[in-house]
């Protein structure tokens, strides 16, 4: 129970959510009659009980139905406002978005509306919630290398807005090795680079994201556990990684949070840290994630501070701006 309390209280960084999975039901409905769209679904209820996913694609099909609601600057700025006033109540002081711009751009919806509406809230987050906010551009995997690239140079007009490229979407069959090229102008472009990998791909995708893309953090990485020599380079270079377990749990990665890797991943000496992915989506925000996987592993109040710990020393936090914040 002291453990669960500090977790719930301590400062924290949240380095893996997905601006689009913290839209909630009420706020997709709400937007989607502010904006004449037309849903799939009868009422909020309705919508709710969809949420039964088998795997990741089952999940992704539905995130995408739901993004569909954003049209216009306020309805990002108002999502991830929503998120920002989630995230203070958990007592996160840094929070790094991922957000999805080919699946807004794709409907048709301006580059400059998705930018300038979360990067007005992530502002707004630093200057009314006291929370250091900044956007990662996530590429959708499904889509090809020259989508990608397209993307990214739709996006650099707005470059100030965001400090790094991630990789998402449907991880089987769309290997990191795909993406070389766009990964390595956006180094070249000063971005940091981050990827999804062994959520549900194998070992071979996270050494892939590691060699080829360069990624200075792993989005999930729990299959890194299938290949000792991959376990015991990631914790050499240091190499975080952002587990997800409500997430695990709700995609099926796992069948029960009492048999979720984070306990193993801490063991192994890795920086492992905990977050919320896809909030509205599993079942919680990031509090709820450090309470259950607390609770279902017994976690210890040091293991509770190293995670703390691990999320600042994961983030992409200047020096001077981790001075500040802690
Ligand atoms: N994995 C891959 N793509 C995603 C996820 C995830 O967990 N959440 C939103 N897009
Ligand atoms: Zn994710």
């Amino acid at each position: 129970e002291r453990a669960v309390a500090l977790a719930r209280a301590i400062p924290k960084a949240e380095l893996h959510i997905h601006i689009e999975g913290s839209l909630e039901p009420e706020l997709i409905f709400a937007l989607a009659q502010r904006n004449g769209v037309a849903l799939p679904y009868a009422s909020v209820e309705a919508l709710r009980a969809a949420y039964a996913f088998t795997d990741l694609q089952s999940f992704l099909d539905i995130y995408y139905a739901g993004a569909s609601v954003l049209l216009k600057e306020a309805d990002f700025y108002d999502m991830a406002w929503a998120y920002f006033l989630r995230a203070k109540a958990d007592h996160v002081i840094r929070a790094e978005l991922f957000f999805d711009p080919q699946t807004h751009t794709a409907r048709g919806v301006p580059m400059a509306t998705v930018i300038q509406g979360l990067a007005r809230a992530c502002a707004d987050a630093r200057e009314k919630l006291g929370i250091s906010a900044a956007l990662i551009l996530c590429f959708l995997r499904h889509l090809s290398e020259e989508d990608a690239a397209a993307t990214l140079e739709a996006a650099l007009p707005y470059r100030e807005h965001f400090i790094g490229v991630g990789l998402d979407s449907s991880e089987v069959g769309h290997p990191p090795e795909k993406f070389i090229h766009v990964f390595a102008r956006c180094r070249e472009l000063g971005l940091r680079v981050v990827a999804h990998a062994g959520e549900e791909g194998p070992p071979d995708y996270i050494w892939e994201a590691l060699e080829l893309l360069q990624a200075e953090r792993i989005d999930h990485g729990v299959r890194c556990l299938e290949d000792p020599v991959l376990v015991a380079e990631l914790a050499r270079r240091r190499t975080p990684l952002t587990v997800c377990p409500l997430s695990n749990l709700k995609l099926c990665v796992v069948d029960d949070l009492a048999d979720h890797p984070m306990k193993q991943l801490l063991d192994a000496g890795l920086c492992a840290t905990v977050n919320s992915d896809d909030p509205a989506y599993f079942g919680g925000y990031l509090n709820d994630n450090f309470e259950q996987t607390v609770r279902a592993l017994a976690l210890t109040e040091a293991e509770v501070i190293t995670l703390a710990k691990n999320s600042f020393e994961a983030s992409f936090v200047s020096d001077a701006e981790r001075a500040a914040l802690l």
